[in-house]
């Protein structure tokens, strides 16, 4: 049976406070010529007081307004995101309640940076058993309540940002640029959640009234060893969707990865004999923004002419659980 599902109303927010390597550097022992030699990334954007919610709602609210829907035509919210304003409502309760939606479902996905990914699988499988749905899927991160400042192996890295689309196995108006997922790979593997972690506050590490947070309340991570992760395993799902599809590289119009790191990027490209100007880059104005990261990307290609109609896009993102995925979009 054919299950077609259509995804448009690519867009993205984040907040106005820019944080550049020359700001890091008064706070904690760095430079800018470290953080772009090893990262690419020159500056992030930051929240001052906003919350998940917040981002997630600029966002909706433009992903809404370029599919021409209002948000009662909404069917279902997916927030993906690892970190949600309050653990209890979750975020896309939260969200609803400010679109002024009441009375569909509502729920978060943690699959860290590979969140978006996992919400577009989710979303075609509500598609699938709810014909007519329309989905807003909304990736949403605020990681600097989960960094500490002071860190500098992962303060130079991460950043808050929101990116949303909307998700239907309905064709959107002739007028509404939109593409069809073709096809998702998903993947996780449990034994290397260690590399990368957010305890402090989880149940296994419970607090008490008045306690202090500790180093764990925050992102832990072996830098090194994920990143040798996140080359194979984006290597391995981009190669096997493609396979399975009958891709090579040259079928590939667009590459749009997780923006971890510049270095990650470039070696799995490399490895995938993807030429440099199919490969979409914005990690050096965003840094990482986790599950916002490829939705974020995904926006801000459309927003600068990067997709072409009949364009095949392979999006792929890796984060911590493991958890790792690759979707193929025709435009
Ligand atoms: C974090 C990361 C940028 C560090 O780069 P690296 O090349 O592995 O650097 P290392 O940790 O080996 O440190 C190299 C040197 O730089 C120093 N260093 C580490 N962080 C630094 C910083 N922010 N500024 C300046 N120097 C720094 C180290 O102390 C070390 O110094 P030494 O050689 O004198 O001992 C890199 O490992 C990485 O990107 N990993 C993947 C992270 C990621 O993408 N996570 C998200 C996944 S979703």
């Amino acid at each position: 049976m054919k299950n077609s599902s259509y995804i448009a109303g690519f867009s993205f927010y984040v907040p106005e406070s820019v944080l550049t390597n020359k700001d890091l550097e008064k706070l904690v022992d760095t430079n800018d010529e470290w953080i772009i030699s090893r990262t690419g990334i020159r500056q992030r954007h930051i929240v001052s007081h906003q919350a998940c919610s917040d981002l997630a709602y600029e966002a909706s609210l433009k992903a809404l307004e370029r599919t021409c829907l209002k948000p009662e035509d909404i069917t279902h919210i997916i927030t993906a995101t690892f970190t949600p304003d309050t653990y209890v409502p979750n975020a896309a309760c939260i969200i609803m309640e400010k679109l002024g939606i009441r009375g569909i479902p509502a729920m978060d996905v943690n699959a860290a940076c590979t969140g978006f990914i996992y919400g577009i699988e989710l979303a075609r499988g509500l598609c699938y058993v709810s014909p007519g749905a329309k989905v807003l899927l909304v990736a949403s991160e605020v990681v600097t309540s989960r960094i500490n400042m002071k860190d500098r192996s992962t303060s130079v890295i991460f950043a808050d940002g929101a990116g949303a689309c909307i998700i239907s196995n309905q064709t959107f108006d002739d007028d509404v640029p939109s593409g069809c997922v073709q096809d998702v790979v998903l993947k996780a593997d449990g034994s290397l959640g260690p590399l990368l972690t957010v305890k402090g506050g989880g149940s296994a590490h419970a607090m008490v009234p008045g306690q202090v947070v500790g180093d764990d309340f925050f992102v832990q991570m072996e830098g090194r060893e994920v990143f040798k992760h996140a080359v194979r395993s984006m290597r391995d799902v981009s190669l096997e969707i493609m396979n399975r599809n009958s891709l090579t590289a040259d079928d590939i119009d667009l590459f749009i990865p997780h923006q971890a790191n510049i270095r990650i990027i470039e070696a799995v490209a490399k490895i995938m004999n993807i030429k440099d100007e199919k490969i979409f880059v914005n990690v050096q104005d965003y840094g990482n923004t986790s599950a916002a990261s490829v939705p974020i990307a995904l926006a801000d290609a459309w927003e600068k002419g990067r997709i072409k109609p009949g364009y095949l896009a392979l999006l792929v993102a890796f984060g911590g659980g493991f958890t790792w995925g690759a979707t193929l979009i025709r435009f």
